[in-house]
């Protein structure tokens, strides 16, 4: 409101009195930003400073030149920085500063536990165990004081890409605004996506020409096509980027590794079944690979690609989330099932099923006039966060929230109808899941519905249905930094 109003009084003055307007608009930004310096000498830099139990001190790293977060070198003997410094040090840390918005400050995040919504890794570790830690909240405080009107808007933190399973386009949504900002074409039949670390390039599994085709971000462009062994399903790229994990799909079914320096397959492990999933531990440790025709799970260990160990169920394996210890480690893997309107849990450490969860009987009536009794359950995520799990359901025509760790139901977000010609309303059919990284919003692809449902995660309320190409089905989140 009081932006608006700004606005408008600053583009009246623009026509009749420029130079007053201009004036005081600089003028109080300047005393905004007098303030927010003071606050940034008298709190915020100290946490830089302090000897915390258990932790190097963030001035003992990050006063070295090859870092974006780069303090300035105290003078010999000095205790603190001088004013001069401390101007340059407010400066270098703005750069890493979402103003007003903690939430999107590399500065609280990357220092942050990632299971207290941090980014997966720190050189120099987990400074703050969780957001109620006082030095963060001191952070956190400076960071929400800074005036969001004196900076241009931030840039975009992370986009969401879904592949058109029956089409050769792949949409980009821009979660500020939930609207489609870019269309990737000449991909027919894109199935898995996933991205460089450094978010350039955009790996997408193509079906029709059993390909991993590389494409450059900005632009949109196939920069490369790289032969697979057979024809793939999904991938996923281990954490350091190195190599892309490419699931093939034809039997006797193998993992494609790629090489992401040469950009060449570098190697084919074999696991003897056919894979539909693939996945990275949030470890990175190992791939969990999913084979709908042979019923089991298989854990390969990244150090040695081999097979460490497989869980069998009585049905194909379709989707999987993972959970992480406090270390990171992986704790459970929930596992969707074929013809089942559930999860099964796998105890990661016991490498056995633990138990299986129903999803509640109502809301039903979906899937059966979509002919999708086999995939009743299709699409699961564990927030970034770790504090919620979705499920989505066919025959529910909705997603599902259930509590971590303890899975606990929090209730459901109902997805969009679909409206036959001459029939009753169908169901939207949803197939897979993804997170904005703050957790806050989830999209859910409607593939009957050639759309994108964003659920605020704290509602549970849609708040957009963003239209899409034809049979929407995989999607991912590229975390930009
Ligand atoms: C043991 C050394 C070490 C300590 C201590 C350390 N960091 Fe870092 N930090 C790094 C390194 C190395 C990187 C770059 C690589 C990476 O992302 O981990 C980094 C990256 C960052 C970044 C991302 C921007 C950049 O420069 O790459 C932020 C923000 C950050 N650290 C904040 C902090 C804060 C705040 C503290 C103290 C509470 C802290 N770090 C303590 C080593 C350290």
């Amino acid at each position: 409101m009081f932006l608006v109003f700004a606005i408008v009084v600053s583009s009246v003055f623009a026509t009749a009195q420029e130079l007053p307007a201009a004036r005081s608009e600089t003028a109080t930004s300047h005393q905004a930003e007098a303030l927010s310096f003071q606050l940034f000498k008298s709190s915020v830099q100290p946490v830089f400073l302090k000897e915390r139990p258990g932790h190097a001190r963030c001035y003992g790293c990050h006063s070295e030149s090859n870092r974006i977060f780069r303090l300035q070198k105290l003078s010999p003997g000095a205790a603190d920085w001088t004013e001069e410094q401390s101007r340059q040090n407010f400066q270098t840390v703005l750069q890493l500063v979402v103003r007003g918005e903690p939430g999107f400050s590399p500065l609280l995040l990357h220092p942050l536990a990632p299971s207290a919504g941090g980014d997966p890794f720190h050189s120099g570790g987990w400074q703050f165990s969780s957001q109620n830690d006082p030095d963060w909240l001191t952070l956190a405080d400076w960071v929400r004081g800074l005036r969001a009107d004196t900076q241009p808007a931030p840039t975009r933190l992370s986009l969401i890409y879904i592949t058109n399973s029956a089409a050769d386009t792949i949409d980009v949504v821009d979660p500020a605004t939930n609207k489609v900002v870019q269309v990737i074409r000449g991909i027919e039949l894109p199935h898995g996506i996933t991205f460089s670390p450094d978010g350039a390039r955009v790996y997408v599994s193509n079906e029709s020409e059993s390909v991993l085709d590389v494409v450059d971000r900005v632009s949109g462009q196939v920069t490369k096509k790289i032969e697979l062994s057979a024809r793939p399903n999904n991938i996923a790229i281990t954490k350091d980027g190195r190599r892309v994990l490419v699931g093939i799909r034809t039997l006797p079914g193998a993992v494609d590794v790629i090489d992401t320096t040469s950009l060449t397959r570098v190697k084919t492990i074999p696991v003897n079944r056919s894979v539909h999933n693939i996945y990275v531990t949030p470890d990175g440790k190992y791939a969990v690979v999913g084979s709908i025709e042979s019923k089991s799970a298989t854990i390969i260990d990244l150090a040695t690609d081999q097979v460490a160990w497989e869980v069998e169920f009585d049905r194909g394996v379709r989707p999987m989330a993972f959970e992480t210890n406090p270390d990171g480690s992986t704790r459970r893997i929930f596992v969707q099932l074929s013809g089942f309107h559930g999860f099964a849990i796998v105890d990661f450490a016991k490498r056995a099923e633990a138990a299986r969860i129903n999803l509640p009987g109502e809301p039903t009536g979906f899937g059966i006039l979509e002919g999708r009794t086999g995939t009743p359950s299709h699409g699961i995520g564990v927030a970034p966060d770790g504090k919620s799990l979705w499920v989505n359901s066919t025959f529910a025509n909705a997603v599902f929230e259930y509590s971590l760790p303890d899975l606990k139901l929090i209730g459901h977000s109902t997805l969009p109808l679909v409206h036959p010609f001459g029939h009753p309303p169908t169901g939207a059919v949803p197939e897979w899941i993804t997170f904005t990284p703050d957790s806050t919003i989830v999209y859910v692809t409607n593939s009957a519905a050639r759309s994108v449902s964003a659920i605020d995660t704290n509602t549970l309320k849609s708040i957009a249905v963003i239209p899409a190409g034809e049979v929407p089905k995989r999607i991912n989140t590229l975390v930009l930094h």
